[in-house]
């Protein structure tokens, strides 16, 4: 039993190729300075949390447990085709008596340890639900579809929100059984009118998508590490 004798789960979707990085094998299995990505988005969880469980790229199921051989705390199962699919799919595996579970997007490998503690926290102080966000920096437009802007959302009110997202175990299952596509879980717990708490986040935790996001990657580790 872990913080405060609480059950923490955490689910990271890994699933994701790497097409948009322009590499030939999986996002997650990408190194940067020696260590996945993977691996380094499971040590911003591991002290704080009672089991992980990865939704691994298909096929690469065996590559990725052979990285977490030596703790029975990490689980790898195969993903889905959608990041929702890769998270339901890790959901359904979660132990039974989990009192909170994370979501922690692989790709956000440099969140850092405080990061997932202010989620923690949060929870621990009665958020049901408990995402990091960061203020942004451009205007940002709503626009239809013919790309005419249709409004444009006051900027001190918005936040880029981020990873690990912190939930009830029992809100985010419920969150799940609806089984609608999202590309955060906190957009599920919304939709069922359940307020979610932002929590400060942090300017490295930003996704590695593109072939740039790689590079300042090692950049950011050559300054760092
Ligand atoms: O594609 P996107 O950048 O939104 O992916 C966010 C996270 O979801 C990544 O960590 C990626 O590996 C994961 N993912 C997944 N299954 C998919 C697609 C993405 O687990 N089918």
């Amino acid at each position: 039993m872990g913080i405060n004798g609480q059950f923490f789960s955490a689910i990271i979707p890994a699933a994701g190729s790497g097409d948009r990085l322009g590499a030939s094998i999986p996002k997650a299995l990408v190194v940067i300075n020696g260590k996945t990505l993977i691996q380094r988005s499971v040590e911003s969880l591991f002290p704080h949390v009672d089991e992980i469980i990865i939704a691994a790229p298909k096929d690469f199921e065996l590559e990725i447990s052979g990285l977490f051989s030596g703790s029975d705390k990490v689980k790898v199962i195969s993903g889905g085709a959608a990041r929702s699919k890769s998270v339901a799919a890790a959901l359904s595996q979660v132990n039974e008596n989990a009192d909170f579970i994370l979501v922690h997007d692989a790709a956000r490998c440099f969140a850092t340890q405080a990061q997932t503690m202010r989620v923690i926290n949060a929870l621990l102080e009665g958020d049901h639900a408990v995402v990091p966000g960061i203020e942004v920096i451009d205007t940002i437009k709503v626009i239809d579809s013919n790309n005419f802007a249709e409004s444009t959302p006051l900027r001190s009110s918005l936040r880029a929100i981020q990873t690990p997202q912190g939930f009830s175990a029992r809100i985010l299952h419920r969150a799940h059984q609806s089984g609608n596509d999202a590309t955060d879980d906190a957009a599920l717990v919304e939709a069922l009118g359940i307020p979610v708490r932002v929590v400060a986040g942090e300017p490295n935790a930003h996704k590695i998508t593109t072939p740039e996001d790689l590079e300042w990657a090692n950049r950011l580790v050559e300054t760092n590490e």
